[in-house]
This record gives structure tokens, C-alpha cells and sequence, in this order.
């Protein structure tokens, strides 16, 4: 259950609200490209717009790094969001100053602004006690309601909760209940499919998969580290090698659940490679074999690392068909799924298939998730790329849950508390 309050536990009839919203969104030449976030923030601004609030939104647009970047300006989304909501959306071309406080004082109510980019100013990020109340000053209430931000303090996670009484939107409340459901009380097996680049990302959300899935399936460049540490040569790939020691910890603590019960660590045992990364290379399959599978019973382990046929100039892009069919038939035994991160390179359009020459492994995924091969698990997706490629799609209604946050709710799956909840008042 969700423990903080949220807009609807409190009188907010009338108030001028301040809601922290996630607008990070791809723009390319001033366009949106991908709305999703913009799309989830409806509810709750539609509640506070039925509510008569005033409402005053504060977002972030990449990384500005404290500096004025026009590429990074939220104008844009103030456009789009005119257009979802139906209604003028203001726009003010700073956070502070004379100017927003006057627009702010001549809205009405039901009334809407979008203040411009607050990492503009570097004090968000120094938590800067008199920006927070400065900004706190517009407002009689502040709402959460940017799922992407709060596990990263700031002023407008952690700050301006101080200065104002804080309750959570109905984004925030909606995906802090699904992934926390989804973890402590999954319809079981569970499985985790878990991808992306990098081992050293998700050592957390791994060891912690470890201890509560059934099933754990690795994928995307952050298996070759697995790969190295089981002593498969992985040519040019991109792996960790610092990280091979704790790859092969992880690996003997699978091994230690699967000897005790039924569960199963899986790490590609085939993989597509090719000696460029773009869409018109030739790729070819290579199969290393079964070493990295931990303890299923009966599963042959005939190779041994010399029979590793990956060549020195090649590069591991995407895992290869068995993989793919063993870890997409492992989504049709779960009963819930929980997946973050893509199984290959699922950013380069290709001519071999309308979803790119490496992202097989990921689209095979989305397919058994989505019910096409007879079963669907409940599922729930998180993480930039993975959420990224279901969106490039057009799939995001075809799943349980696809959230809002990568680094959120990674954290969230971790089992790690969130600074920008933790601060909002309990229920
Ligand atoms: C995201 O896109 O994950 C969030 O908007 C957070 O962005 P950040 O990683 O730049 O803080």
C-alpha cells in the first residue's frame, strides 16, 4: 500500500499548487519525440484542474548542468501538453523572477504554467535552501508528481518538502504501488529479465532478483561481463572487466540458490555478432554453449571455453535465437515478469527486420510478454532503453505496467528508499 498522502487526501480545492513534474522528453529540431511522460502527468493535472487549482508545473529537460541552453527548453512541451490537456498551458521563460511571479499571480482558476527548465539555475541541484523557498513561495501546496527525479535529491525532490505541505500526484502514487506490489507480492514464479550496457549499474537489482525471482535472465552487453567471468572471450564487445569479480560473486550466489530449490540463472548461451555497429553489417550467430546457466538440472554443459567462437574484431550485439527462445519461453512459465533493459543494441534501424538488425532478443520479448505466444504474465517494465524501444513501438498500453522512471525505479526494485517520497507526508 501506498503510505503518503496524496492530492486526494487533502483539501486542495482552489489552492495554488506547485507540482514537480518529469518532462525529460526526447526533442529533436523543437519536436517531441516520444510524449509518454507528458501523456502520464494528465491525471493528476486533470484532477487539480477539476479541483479549480491553480497549477504551477516545475521540470527539468536534460542535463544543462546549472547553465541557460535554449536547445533544452521546455517550451516545447508546454505546446504539447496544451494539445493533450485541451486547454492554454502558459509558459514562462524563467523559474524565478518578477515576471513568473506576476504571470503566476494573474492565473485563474483551473489555469495552467509551465515554468522554464529549472536546471538552469544550479541551485536545484546544490539544494539551495533560499531557492526552495523562493520557489516555495509561489504556492500554498507542493505535489510529486515526477516519478523519473526522486531518487535524486535536489531541490525539487527534497528541498522545497520543507516549505511547503507535500503530498504525492497520482503518477508517483501509481508507480511506487505497482513496483513495490510487484516485489513483495508477486503472482509467482516471478522472472527478471534484466539488460542494458552496464554490470556495475545493476548489481543491486540483480543480487536483490536473486534473493526474491524464480527465474533471473541476463541480457544486453552487461551479460558479457558474465561471459568473461565464466571465461568466454567476447572479442571487442563492450564489457567490464574491473567488474568480473563481482560477476562471478553474483554467479556463485545463483548457483548457491539454484543447488538449494528450484530457480534458475540464465545468461545468453549464443549471441549475434558482427564487426560493425550499424545497420548495414554482417552479422552471424556464434553459440558459446550452456556454461553460464546455473544448475538446471539435466541441461547439458558440454562446452568448454576453448570451444568460445567469438573472434577478436567482433562484437557481441544482441543475444542469439536460442537465447532469445529460451529466455522469452521462460516469460511463459512466470505468472509475473519484471523486465528493465534492452537484450541487444535496439537503437540502429536495420534492413534485416523494421526493428534493427540487433534487437531480435528485445523484440522477442515484447512479443511473449504481450501474450502473442499463448500466455501473457503480468508485466512490469522499467528502465530508459527498455522503455524507449516498447514506446519506438507504439506497445505501451500492451503491458501491465511500463514506468516512467529509469533510475527510479531501478532503486525502487532494489529495495532502496526514494528521498523525493520519503519527504512527502505520510498518509
Ligand atoms: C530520467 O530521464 O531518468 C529522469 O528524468 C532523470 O533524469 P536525470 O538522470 O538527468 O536526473
Amino acid at each position: 500500500m501506498f503510505h503518503k498522502k496524496t492530492i486526494k487526501d487533502i483539501d486542495i480545492s482552489g489552492k495554488t499548487v506547485l507540482v514537480r513534474v518529469d518532462y525529460n522528453v526526447p526533442i529533436k529540431d523543437g519536436v517531441i519525440t516520444d510524449d509518454y511522460r507528458l501523456k502520464k502527468s494528465l491525471p493528476t493535472l486533470e484532477y487539480l484542474i477539476e479541483k479549480g487549482c491553480k497549477i504551477i508545473l516545475v521540470s527539468h529537460l536534460g542535463r544543462p548542468k546549472g547553465k541557460i541552453d535554449k536547445s533544452l527548453s521546455l517550451k516545447p512541451c508546454a505546446e504539447q501538453l496544451e494539445k493533450l490537456l485541451g486547454k492554454n498551458v502558459h509558459f514562462a521563460e524563467s523559474c524565478i523572477g518578477e515576471d513568473v511571479k506576476n504571470k503566476i499571480r494573474e492565473l485563474s482558476s483551473g489555469e495552467v504554467i509551465l515554468l522554464e527548465n529549472i536546471r538552469f539555475h544550479p541551485e536545484e541541484e546544490s539544494n539551495d535552501e533560499a531557492f526552495a523557498k523562493n520557489l516555495a513561495s509561489y504556492a500554498e501546496v507542493f505535489v510529486q508528481d515526477a516519478f523519473g527525479v526522486v531518487h535524486h535529491p535536489s531541490v525539487s525532490v527534497s528541498e522545497l518538502p520543507k516549505h511547503l505541505p507535500a503530498v504525492a500526484g497520482l503518477l508517483v502514487e501509481k508507480e511506487v504501488s505497482a513496483i513495490t506490489e510487484m516485489m513483495e507480492n508477486p503472482p509467482r514464479p516471478l522472472m527478471a529479465i534484466i539488460g542494458g550496457a552496464k554490470i556495475s549499474d545493476k548489481l543491486d537489482i540483480i543480487n536483490r532478483f536473486i534473493d526474491v525471482a524464480d527465474i533471473v535472465a541476463i541480457g544486453g552487453a552487461m551479460a558479457n561481463t558474465f561471459l568473461l567471468a565464466e571465461g568466454i572471450e567476447v572479442g571487442e564487445s563492450l564489457a567490464e572487466s574491473e567488474e568480473v569479480p563481482k560477476a562471478i560473486e553474483i554467479l556463485g550466489k545463483a548457483r548457491d540458490k539454484a543447488k538449494k530449490g528450484s530457480f534458475v540463472f540464465y545468461v545468453p548461451q549464443d549471441g549475434v555478432v558482427a564487426k560493425e555497429m550499424d545497420s548495414k553489417a554482417k552479422t552471424r550467430i556464434v553459440d558459446w554453449g550452456t556454461h553460464a546457466i546455473a544448475e538446471i538440472e539435466n541441461y547439458p554443459k558440454h562446452p568448454k571455453p576453448e570451444d568460445s567462437l567469438v573472434q577478436k574484431d567482433e562484437k557481441i550485439l544482441d543475444v542469439g535465437p536460442f537465447s532469445g527462445a529460451f529466455i522469452a519461453g521462460c516469460t511463459q512459465l512466470a505468472r509475473s515478469v519484471v523486465w528493465n533493459g534492452a537484450m541487444g543494441v535496439t537503437e540502429i534501424e536495420g534492413l534485416q527486420s523494421p526493428t534493427g538488425p540487433f534487437s531480435h532478443g528485445t523484440e522477442l520479448i515484447v512479443e511473449a510478454l504481450m501474450g502473442q505466444f499463448g500466455h501473457r504474465p503480468k508485466s512490469l517494465i522499467g528502465g530508459g532503453d527498455t522503455v524507449g524501444y516498447v514506446e519506438s513501438r507504439g506497445l505501451t498500453d500492451k503491458f501491465d505496467h511500463v514506468s516512467t522512471g529509469g533510475g527510479a525505479s531501478m532503486d525502487l526494485l532494489s529495495g532502496k528508499k526514494l528521498p523525493g517520497v520519503e519527504a512527502l507526508q505520510d498518509k
